[in-house]
Parts: structure tokens; sequence; C-alpha cells
């Protein structure tokens, strides 16, 4: 039997591994794009040259791949009725990994797109004849502010409160996901990625992930404050104090093998009801080795204190306003994935995220051209 599967956030920094990961098992798929945001197909197509795909894939996309245009915040996401109706009875799964994941965004932008907009992608799987299976791409972070202890797959709930908006709009899209399975009674498999990550190069045509918007956070706060950077004679490395603990650690996830669990644990048979995954990596990267790439990216030092200082610099205090991005350097919480690993064994990635595999995917300065 043909299975046709549609995709949201094709173009994204998951949606591309997911992609790619899907055409291994689907010969064709509707790929829901953002609307007016530039030619999806080739972006995608850039994608699959710079991570090496064969030219063969490459050279079938366009006719492997249905480019259907939607705006997640609109009610059937910017579809006539006609044409909503036809794109829902011709899916059997409907994988959401459409979102803003911009931890700047003020609650209201972010509950547009990934509440409303999750919102609009259930409305779809409702529609269909085939009732389509949904697969909803959430976050771990849903288990927001709470920095200690353990975070359960199947726990939510917002008694911690969250670190920024995005934590909150990514906790109602799930709360929303699991009253519109009991009410439709539809099984969903919602998956909870940690912090994603790549050893590809960054590149200008690829979409970027979170490290290096840390990254470009802290140049850009460095260049407001006027510090000197390492070409000026003379200057030294600003140095900044953030709040974190010593023994912090975070979760982070090649995307690629993210992506691999993903679509493996929608092939297995649902349960029913909504099913939570945590996926994530085996072990956690301490907050040391994440300030130690920081420092090899910008030229500072960071110094992790435990209480924020009284005399903040003017640097410091730009970086204050940063929510969400100097919170995780607290937390020493973490994530079960006991249902993955009993279903898939010990470790699903079969390496350590270290100094030099987050190096790769963010030092070495790609040509610009090619
Ligand atoms: N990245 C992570 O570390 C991480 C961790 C945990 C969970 N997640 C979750 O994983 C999912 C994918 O994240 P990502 O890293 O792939 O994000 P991303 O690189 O920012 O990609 C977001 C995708 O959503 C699309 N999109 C954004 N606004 C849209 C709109 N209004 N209408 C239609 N499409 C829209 C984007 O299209 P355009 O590019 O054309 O705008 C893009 O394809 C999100 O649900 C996120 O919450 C991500």
């Amino acid at each position: 039997m043909v299975v046709h599967v549609a995709l949201t956030g094709a173009t994204g920094f998951l949606g591309l591994r997911l992609l790619r990961r899907l055409l291994t098992t689907h010969a064709s798929l509707t790929v829901l794009t953002h609307a007016r945001s530039g030619d999806a197909l080739h972006r995608i197509t850039r994608f699959f040259k710079l991570s090496g795909a064969p030219d063969t894939l490459i050279a079938a996309l366009p006719s492997r791949l249905r480019v259907v245009e939607t705006e997640l915040e609109r009610p059937r996401l910017g579809l006539s009725g006609n044409d909503f109706q036809k794109l829902a009875d011709g899916l059997d799964a409907i994988w959401h990994s459409a979102g803003s994941i911009n931890l700047e965004d003020d609650l209201a932008r972010l509950r547009r797109i990934n509440v409303e907009g999750t919102r609009h992608v259930l409305e779809l799987a409702a529609a269909g004849h085939r009732n389509p299976a949904v697969h909803h791409v959430s976050t771990a972070f849903v288990a927001g502010a709470r920095r200690e202890g353990v975070a359960y797959e199947d726990e939510l709930d917002d008694t911690y409160g969250f670190e920024n908006a995005y934590e909150r709009s990514k906790y109602e899209a799930e709360v929303l996901v699991r009253a519109w399975s009991r009410a439709h009674d539809r099984p969903v498999l919602v998956l909870r990625p940690s912090i994603l990550v790549t050893d590809l190069p960054p590149h200008p045509d690829l979409p970027s992930h979170p490290l290096q918007v840390i990254e470009r956070i802290l140049q850009d706060s460095l260049r407001t404050a006027g510090l000197a950077g390492p070409g000026i004679p003379g200057s030294s490395r600003p140095e900044i104090r953030l709040v974190g603990h010593p023994h912090g650690h975070l979760n982070l996830m090649p995307v690629e093998d993210a992506a691999e669990v993903m679509v493996r644990l929608a092939g297995r048979p649902p349960s029913g009801g909504v099913d939570t995954y945590n996926v994530v990596h085996g072990h956690d990267v301490p907050v040391p080795t994440i300030v130690a790439l920081l420092e090899r990216l910008v030229y500072l030092n960071l110094d992790v204190v435990a209480r924020k200082p009284d005399d903040a610099s003017a640097l410091e205090s730009l970086l204050d306003f940063y929510p969400g991005f100097t919170a995780y350097l607290s937390h020493r919480r973490r994530f079960d994935d006991t249902r993955v690993r009993t279903l898939f064994g010990p470790s699903t990635t079969g390496f350590r995220v270290d100094l030099d595999y987050l190096w790769s995917g963010l030092g070495p300065r790609p040509a610009t051209a090619g």
C-alpha cells in the first residue's frame, strides 16, 4: 500500500533531515512550505548538495516532491476550502515540524505560529477522510524552568513556569495536541528533541542551529557595546560574567540521529492515544564545554558565576535582554528517554557530542560559493 506523507517545516534545520530520511522509504512526499519565504525546492536542493546526497537523488527531487505553499498562522493553512479538503483527503500521515524557534520573539507571535499553526495542522488531519496519522514535533524544553531532577516523557505541566515564551508556546501546542487526540479519539506521536546540533559546517544557504544563534547574539552584543575585536592591536579579550552552575549540563542531540529516531518511532504501531518520546542523547554536555566552545567562536572570556553581579558591565546588561539563553547555563536536569531506549537499545547515538564535534558544525567558516 502506498502511504502518502506530508511534512511541514521541510526547509528547516530539522525538517531537511526528516525529509532526507523520509525519502529513503517514500517514493514521493508533499512538502507544506512557508508561503512567500523563498524558493523551497531550491533551498531543499542546496541542502541535499551541501550534505553530500547522491546526484541521482538530487536530480529526482522535483519529481518526488510536491510543494504546497502554506501559512501556518492562517485558517486552513491559507488554502481555499477546496484545496484544503483535497490536500487532507490525499494524506495518510502528517509530520508537523514547522514552527518558530526564535527565543527572542514575543509570546503573541510565537503563539500564532507554534500554537495556532499546530491547531491548523490538526484541522487538516481531522478533515482527511483517510484519518492521517499525526507526528507532532515538540521539544524536550516543554519541561520549562525546572532546572534539576528528571523530566519524564509523559509529564506535561507548567508548575515550574518557563524560561522564555518559546518554551511556553511549545507547551501550549502540546496541550492542544492532547486535547485534540481525546476529542477526536485519534492517536498522535509527540516527539521531543533536545537542543539539535550538527557537525555539518555552517553555510549561508543552510538554516542555522541554536548554538549558531547564540554565537550571533554574542557577536552582536560585542559590536553594540563597541568592544574591540582581535584585529585591533593591543585589544584584550572582553570578560563577561554569566550566571550559571559549574556542574550544569545540557542535552545536545545530533539532528541527523534525531531524525532517524523520529522516523523509526513513527513506523511503530500507535497505542491509540498520545505517545510522547524524548529524543535525546545518552550523555549530556557539561556547561564548561559549551563555554569553551563559545570562547573559541567569539572574542571574549566567559566566566560562569553563581549570581548576577551588582556591577554589571554594559555588555553584561545587554546580554540580559536575551531570555532563556543564559538561563540554560544553570540547568542540571536530565531528560528521561526510557521509552526510546526500551525500543531501540541503550544508545541511539554511538558517539559523544564533544568540543570537536560542536566545533565542526560551527567553527570552520565556509566559502560562500559552491
Ligand atoms: N532546532 C532545535 O534545536 C530544536 C530543538 C527541539 C525542538 N525543535 C522543534 O523542531 C521543529 C523544527 O525546528 P527547526 O530547528 O527545523 O526550525 P527552523 O530551522 O527555524 O525551521 C522552521 C521551519 O518552519 C517553517 N515555518 C516557519 N514559520 C512558518 C509559517 N508561518 N508558515 C509555514 N511554515 C513556517 C520554516 O520555513 P521558512 O524557512 O521558509 O521560514 C522552516 O521550514 C520546531 O517545531 C521546533 O520547535 C527544534
